[in-house]
Formats: C-alpha cells, sequence, structure tokens
C-alpha cells in the first residue's frame, strides 16, 4: 500500500493549475446513459472516482474511449445497457447512485447498488428515492440492492425537496430531462456542479430552466443530440490550495478558475488576514504571519463548503484565538480531528461543533487518512510541521485529487509517494 511523506515547512510559491471537477464529471457522466448519440466530455479530472464511474458505465455496456492525455472521453451507448450497477464499483463512490435517474428514465428499470463512499456519515438516498416514487417509480430494497422499475416510464410532478441533497437535485434533473410532460422541483441544491449538469443536460437537448433561486422546471423530451461539453473547474480543489497558500506563509496563483464561483471563500480567507488578488481566470493568494480566528458553520452553496471544512480548520490551528466550526451537513465529518491533535492541534469536538485552539505549532508524526478531504487536511498540516511526517492509507486522496504531489513540489513542497514495507 503506498504512502506519502513530507517534510515540511516550506512555503509555497508558484503557479497551479486547477484540474476539472470531480463533483462535476460525476454526475455528467451518469447523465450521458440517457442518450444515444456521441457524446465527448473534455477537462475530466485523473482521479479514482471518475476512473471508477467510467468502469461502472462500461460493466453496464457503455461504449467508451477515455483518453487521459487529452482528459477527455468518448462515449457513445449504442449497444444494449445493462440496467445494473453492481456492489463491487459502487460501494467505493457514492455517486455511484446518480445512474439510478438515468437508467429508470430511459429504460424504466434499475437495479442499482446501495452506495458506499466516504464514512463522513450515514448518507442516506432516501431523498432520491422519494422524488423518484414521485415520478412513478416502484422501488424495493433487497439484499443491498435497490430494484426498481417504472412500468409506465417516468411522469413528471412537482416535487418539493424536504432537505437541500446535491445529488438528489441531481439525480431528478437528469431523470426529469426523460420523463412525460413537466417536472417542477423545488428546494434543488445550487451548487455550481449542479449548475454544470444543467448546461450539459441543455446541450445535449434537454429542456431545463432554472424558475427560482432553488426551483428548477423541466419539461421531458424525447430526442437527444450529439454533444461536446467541457466540464467547469474543481472549486474544493481550488480552495484547497488556497488554505495551503495562506496556511504556509506563500504566494500562490490558482489558474484556470472562475474567482465569482468561490467567493464565500475568497471572502473568508480575505477575513483571516490573507491577501488575495482575482483576475477573470486566476487568483493569487499572499499568506500572512496574522492569520485571524473565526467563527463559522457549513452550508449549502452559496455557504461554505463542507467538503473544506477539514482544510480550513488546519488552517484556523495557526489562527491567533480560539476558532469554532459547526458542521451542518454531514454528522461524522471531524475525523481528522483527532489526527490533527496527534500533531499538536488543541480542538475538541462537541457534537457538530469543534472548539479549536490557535497559536499551533504542528509536529511531524506518522498518520492515518480517513476520507476524501481529511486526507488533504493531514497534508496541509505536514507542510507546516519542520520534519518528516508520513500519511497512510492515500487511497482516500487518490479519490478526488489530480496530481497532487507533483502539483505541490512544484510550487516547493517536498513530498513524495513512497510504497509502504
Ligand atoms: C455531494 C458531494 C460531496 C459534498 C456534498 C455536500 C458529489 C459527488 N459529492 O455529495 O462532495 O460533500 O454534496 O455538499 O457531488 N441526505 C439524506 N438523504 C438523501 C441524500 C442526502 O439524508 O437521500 C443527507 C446527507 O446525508 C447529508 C446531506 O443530506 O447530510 C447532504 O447530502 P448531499 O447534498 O446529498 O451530498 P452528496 O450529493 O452525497
Amino acid at each position: 500500500m503506498k504512502k506519502l511523506e513530507v517534510i515540511g515547512a516550506k512555503k509555497l510559491k508558484g503557479t497551479i493549475n486547477i484540474s476539472g471537477s470531480k463533483n462535476s464529471s460525476l454526475p455528467i457522466l451518469a447523465a450521458t446513459l440517457l442518450s444515444n448519440k456521441k457524446i465527448e466530455i473534455q477537462n475530466l479530472p485523473t482521479v479514482k472516482d471518475i476512473e471508477t464511474m467510467i468502469l461502472l458505465l462500461s460493466s453496464m455496456g457503455s461504449k467508451i474511449n477515455l483518453s487521459k492525455k487529452k482528459k477527455s472521453v468518448n462515449i457513445h451507448n449504442f449497444k444494449k445497457i445493462k440496467t445494473y450497477a453492481s456492489y463491487n464499483l459502487v460501494k467505493t463512490m457514492r455517486a455511484g447512485i446518480l445512474v439510478l435517474g438515468p437508467l429508470l428514465a430511459r429504460f424504466k428499470k434499475a437495479k442499482v447498488s446501495l452506495p458506499g463512499g466516504c464514512a463522513i456519515g450515514a448518507r442516506p438516498v432516501d431523498i432520491h428515492l422519494k422524488a423518484l416514487s414521485k415520478l412513478g417509480v416502484k422501488y424495493k430494497i433487497a439484499d443491498g440492492y435497490i430494484h426498481a422499475t417504472a412500468p409506465k416510464g417516468l411522469i413528471g410532478n412537482k416535487i418539493k425537496f424536504s432537505k437541500i441533497s446535491v445529488g438528489a437535485t441531481e439525480n431528478l434533473v437528469i431523470a426529469a430531462s426523460f420523463a412525460k410532460g413537466k417536472t417542477i422541483l423545488k428546494n434543488c441544491a445550487i451548487e455550481p456542479e449542479v449548475s454544470d449538469l444543467v448546461n450539459f443536460l441543455r446541450k445535449m437537448g434537454c429542456n431545463i430552466k432554472w424558475t427560482g433561486r432553488r426551483t428548477i422546471t423541466i419539461f421531458g423530451v424525447k430526442k437527444l443530440k450529439e454533444v461536446k461539453y467541457n466540464i467547469m473547474f474543481d472549486r474544493i480543489e481550488a480552495g484547497t490550495y488556497m488554505i495551503a497558500a495562506a496556511l504556509t506563509g506563500g504566494d500562490l496563483k490558482i489558474v484556470n478558475v472562475k474567482p465569482k464561483i468561490i467567493k464565500t471563500e475568497i471572502d473568508i480567507l480575505k477575513k483571516i488576514g490573507a491577501d488575495i488578488r482575482t483576475k477573470k481566470n486566476k487568483i493569487r493568494i499572499i499568506g500572512k504571519n496574522k492569520i485571524k480566528n473565526l467563527k463559522i458553520f457549513t452550508s449549502p452553496y452559496p455557504g461554505f463548503s463542507t467538503d473544506l471544512q477539514a482544510q480550513l480548520m488546519v488552517l484556523l490551528c495557526k489562527a491567533s484565538g480560539k476558532s469554532q466550526i459547526t458542521e451542518k451537513i454531514f454528522e461524522n465529518r471531524f475525523m481528522h480531528a483527532s489526527e490533527l491533535n496527534r500533531m499538536g492541534a488543541k480542538i475538541k469536538i462537541f457534537g457538530n461543533k469543534a472548539i479549536i485552539e490557535g497559536n499551533v505549532i504542528f509536529k511531524p508524526a506518522e498518520l492515518m487518512a480517513t476520507d476524501l478531504r481529511a486526507s488533504v487536511s493531514l497534508i496541509l498540516a505536514a507542510l507546516t510541521a519542520k520534519g518528516k511526517s508520513i500519511i497512510n492509507r492515500i487511497y482516500h486522496l487518490d479519490r478526488g485529487y489530480e496530481n497532487i504531489e507533483r502539483k505541490l513540489r512544484n510550487v516547493g513542497a517536498k513530498i513524495r509517494r513512497i510504497s509502504q514495507k
């Protein structure tokens, strides 16, 4: 098993090019199941979750040509599609549930494993299933699988999500695009990745409109067009490297981004004391010696992203006073705190609140990554710790960060992948 060796502490300086968004690519790849026309998707990140989604689609019969060099994929579903998503592929990646909507919409049946993913909470799929039922889906859960059918095909309806869910919004937008008649989805997630999916579906010929801040109206269509689509940038990756600059007192240019989309994160880092300048497609961030403490909570977009909570926590350990983070999206997303405490942090967890003492000088340690974003938070802490840290179980990291060692090495970090003895 591979692990990472990080030797801190160095200020990061240089330019980091941000990859395509993992969380955009996943629903867009799932949505290709709707179509029997040629599709080209560009700017895909080379990360494990995308590999898994492509394997999943291939296992179902999608004809896929992946060009890692060009970061693009050509998909043509002209062959028969198996409406079955196996446990083996869905267990490592929760986004596997996103094939349920398109399969039911196009083929009226699906057998999809209940998903896995990060161990950051229960992560049920009840909202997806309840909403799909309103479009006419009948389902039962047996042997760890969702067995679903839509005997009469999907039929448009009015649906109000009981809670904002990115995945459920995506699943339903895809499904309703092929349903009979009109669907109105209320209380939708408005994450930029949802908009990216909507843009992709529209380009493919779907009739989807934003008709309110959290309302999407969809008129089902019967035919789709060939499409070429470029995936948006990964805002979580961008936010992670911005935090790295602020944390190490570095000076990074983050390129291939749209600053407007990550305004919340930019504003937070400015508040903390970082010097940030934005241009159309880039951000320059210069870390300062003094980091201000903060009280913050995670919430759906445009609020502060739960996917950057662990990284921000590392930064707040360096603040000049006590900070507080309330995690409002996932119930068990503080597993990084105990590992950070092993490095000298003073973080106390009270339910979904973390109290973070400032002025910490991180000490190197051997560490264990517990989920995707937690892994990167350990790298960030290790980058500031004088000496050698080892991070185990980096397969979590590989699910979502493209070339992280290379990107960090290019800006001066000492980090390398080593094999476990
Ligand atoms: C997506 C992102 C993930 C991010 C999360 C929240 C992808 C591939 N993943 O995950 O990186 O952290 O949004 O921004 O895009 N919930 C239910 N029942 C459901 C569905 C969700 O109770 O049927 C709960 C979840 O447990 C969680 C909350 O709703 O507490 C939000 O989850 P959701 O927005 O659905 O997250 P994902 O789409 O899984």
